[in-house]
């Protein structure tokens, strides 16, 4: 039986679970591949801590030369994460003329280009279904299954922390503060949870599914973004009120030529299968042209779950190689030379329905008033709720939905409406999906 050499760089949390992995299903990967996996090398600056697994000590090494330069070695794997060295590490993998499966979303979103056209020169193959959603095998969806179709749309809760927030705050009524501080004690939100709250994770994930839903390359900061970190006990109370759940929605729609990228709180309905997907837990849901809907669930993080994608892909790659092939499958779907820069529509031409909570005066007029704002830019109420509950100042929470609108009058007609005397602090603005999500 044949062997195929690999080298693990970062013996972390997921590369412990891929070695886990590795041995307990060995025979059963041995049956489905026709050949052996040998972990070569693993390399970590800390090769002391004791693992939930023990390797024998002499494959254990601080220097990732000892796997960048080992010519027995076909596929490394990466699982350092960050920006700086994983680069450094993968390209001179590529460059060594090995094969490369990483988990690391940031560096696909951040230097996908560089990194696939240096694989492409080299004739070596990138897995990186690990990157986006964990487990769940969307990149292969996107590449594979789905690739006779136009994709329409990809509705995805790409974020297991934001959307373990939002749940606990949902079915028990929890603050933020206190809802990500559960998330932390459990292990889901890092202590500085930033990069997940404020949808930069969420971002660098939609990149990547950008690039392979529509041949395009994608300038990160160019997508829209907005964190969970204003939502508020209230906007929730008032979604489910309304028949809506609030989540993290990353959101892709193909517009002609132009595609609509966007992250933010979205209220959707609680009939819509996102709307079930609560705790950690990720999903996608697809249109393709022919395919029509298609649904994605599972756990986008974790040892196992993780490891998962990250072994599936070595797996991938070593038929590949054990076929003689360097690669079946375009890196991004489509052929290199027919990969375009992205047209994205501009936040401000997008148009979708609004939730707007104002704190306001509760007095004779102030409904027309804000109204009469909203007519003057063509935004059309579709329902209103006011609460007798006082807030500071006398206020109250007067809540108005709305029938499709355009960003960029909701924005100019938001800013006339916060300088009446009549309105209190800044007005919340939640979008929400209705007919898009079907
Ligand atoms: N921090 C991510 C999440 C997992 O909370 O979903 C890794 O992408």
């Amino acid at each position: 039986m044949e062997d195929i050499f690999v080298g693990l760089i970062g013996f972390g949390t997921i590369g412990t679970g891929v070695i886990k992995l590795l041995r307990e299903n060995e025979e059963l990967i041995r049956k489905r591949l026709g050949a052996r996996f040998v972990i070569k090398k693993i390399a970590d600056v800390d090769i002391e801590t004791t693992r939930p697994v023990t390797v024998e000590r002499e494959i254990l090494t601080t220097d990732v030369n000892d796997i960048l330069t080992d010519p027995e070695i076909s596929i490394v794997v990466e699982l350092v994460g960050g920006y700086t060295h994983a680069k450094t590490f993968v390209l001179e993998a590529i460059h060594g003329g090995k094969h490369v499966v990483t988990a690391n979303k940031a560096l696909i979103a951040t230097y996908g280009n560089e990194i696939f056209d240096a694989a492409d020169d080299e004739k070596v193959n990138i897995g990186f279904e690990a990157s986006v959603g964990g487990t769940i095998p969307i990149i292969k969806t996107l590449k594979e299954s789905l690739a006779g179709n136009n994709i329409e749309s990809v509705f995805g809760i790409m974020n297991g922390t934001c959307n373990y927030i939002l749940t606990r705050m949902t079915k028990d009524g929890k603050d933020f503060a206190s809802a990500l501080k559960d998330a932390q004690d459990l292990g889901f939100a890092e202590a500085d949870p930033t990069f997940d709250i404020e949808a930069v994770d969420t971002a660098h994930k939609l990149a990547i599914i950008l690039s392979l839903s529509y041949g395009k390359r994608v300038v990160l900061d160019d997508i829209y973004r907005e964190g969970i970190s204003e939502i508020s006990w209230q906007d929730i109370e008032f979604a489910g009120e309304l028949g809506y759940t609030i989540k993290l929605l990353a959101i892709a729609i193909r517009r002609g030529d132009t595609i609509e990228a966007r992250i933010h709180p979205t209220m959707i309905p609680f009939d819509h299968i996102l709307a079930s997907v609560n705790g950690n837990f990720n999903a996608f849901h697809l249109i393709g042209d022919a395919s029509d809907s298609v649904f994605l669930y599972g756990q986008g993080a974790g040892m196992m779950p993780t490891a998962s994608a990250v072994v599936g892909d070595m797996i991938d790659i070593s038929r590949d190689i054990m076929a003689g092939i360097w690669r079946r499958v375009p890196l991004r779907s489509y052929k290199k030379d027919r990969i375009e820069d992205i047209n994205l529509l501009e936040m401000d031409d997008v148009s979708t329905n609004y939730y707007f909570r104002f704190s306001a005066v509760d007095r004779p007029g102030v409904l027309s008033a804000i109204s009469g704002i909203l007519g003057s830019y063509n935004i059309g109420i579709s329902s209103v709720i006011q609460k007798e509950i006082k807030l500071d100042r006398d206020a109250v929470p007067l809540v108005i939905t709305t029938y499709k609108a355009r960003e960029k009058d909701v924005q100019m007609a938001l800013e006339e409406i916060d300088k009446l005397d009549i309105v209190f602090g800044k007005t919340t603005l939640i979008r929400i999906e209705d007919d898009a999500l079907r």
